[in-house]
């Protein structure tokens, strides 16, 4: 599906701090080696690298376009185009750190345990997911696309409830992480413009909605959508727009033998 980078980033400073947040938990002096998986644009791998400049930093993608404009604000680092459902480094690492990526996966009851045996003893499992799936944002979003004509094309697509509780990621990591930090933080954004969720969720949650529709229908999903997140997140009387999102946090440390 084609991401763009562009509108993606257009909501940069509040995409960056759910992802500073969780770097601060990330409890390594200097790691080796250090993969960004789901980089996007590189803006995050950059912040990686300033933190640990001694590090060998991999960014792995399955966007063409992410990984290009991430390869020119970092070109020291290695990219790699790959399916993060298939992806394995060559060599166990210290640090796979996913920002707002793994929730576009399937099956973290498997896939989570799997990444921490990528680690090396004492390496760390740092994970940011939305999960703001049950509110109007995505709801909105949900209800257009079963309520048009591209039903049958956006039903599959749909993904109501890619995150799991919290506890369930205690469940699968604890056996072989027994120090996790897990949290949840609902932040308050206050957005500026015209239909500035509708903006945001162009960046992400309808990427792949926008993809599937043809271009003659595109306006009137959009027109559809924008109309019922008017309802649900009204200005307030200084001409911008609040709007909670809520996310999880994992930070899992593997356990270091004897
Ligand atoms: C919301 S962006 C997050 C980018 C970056 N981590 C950040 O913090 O800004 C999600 C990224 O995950 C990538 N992605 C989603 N599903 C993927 C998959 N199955 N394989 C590889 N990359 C995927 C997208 O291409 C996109 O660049």
């Amino acid at each position: 599906m084609p991401w763009d980078p562009v509108q993606y980033l257009s909501f940069d400073a509040e995409r960056l701090r759910p992802a500073l947040d969780l770097l601060a938990r990330v409890p390594l002096e200097a790691p080796e080696s250090v993969v960004d998986l789901g980089c996007g644009p590189g803006h995050v791998a950059r912040i990686l690298q300033t933190r640990w400049p001694g590090a060998r930093l991999t960014g792995v993608d399955g966007s063409p376009e992410m990984l290009q404009q991430a390869a020119g604000a970092l070109p020291g680092a290695r990219w790699i185009l790959a399916d993060l459902a298939d992806w394995q480094p060559d060599h166990p690492v210290d640090l796979i750190y996913a920002n707002a990526s793994l929730h576009w996966l399937d099956g973290h009851d498997a896939l989570f345990p799997r990444l921490l045996t990528f680690l090396k003893p004492g390496g760390c499992l740092a994970v940011q997911m939305p999960r703001n799936h049950g509110r109007p944002s995505h709801l909105a979003a949900f209800e257009v696309a079963e309520a048009g004509p591209w039903r049958e094309r956006l039903g599959p697509l749909l993904r109501r409830q890619p995150v799991a509780e919290p506890e369930a990621y205690v469940r699968w990591l604890e056996p072989w992480a027994p120090h996790l930090d897990v949290w949840q933080t609902d932040y308050l954004h206050r957005l500026e413009g015209p239909d500035p969720v509708a903006a945001w969720t162009r960046g992400s949650l309808l990427v792949p909605l926008m993809d599937a529709l043809r271009d003659e229908e595109r306006g009137a999903f959009l027109e559809a959508y924008r109309q019922r997140l008017r309802e649900a997140y009204p200005m307030d009387g200084t001409g911008r727009t609040p709007f909670w999102f809520q996310r999880l946090f994992i930070v899992a440390k593997r356990e270091t033998p004897g």
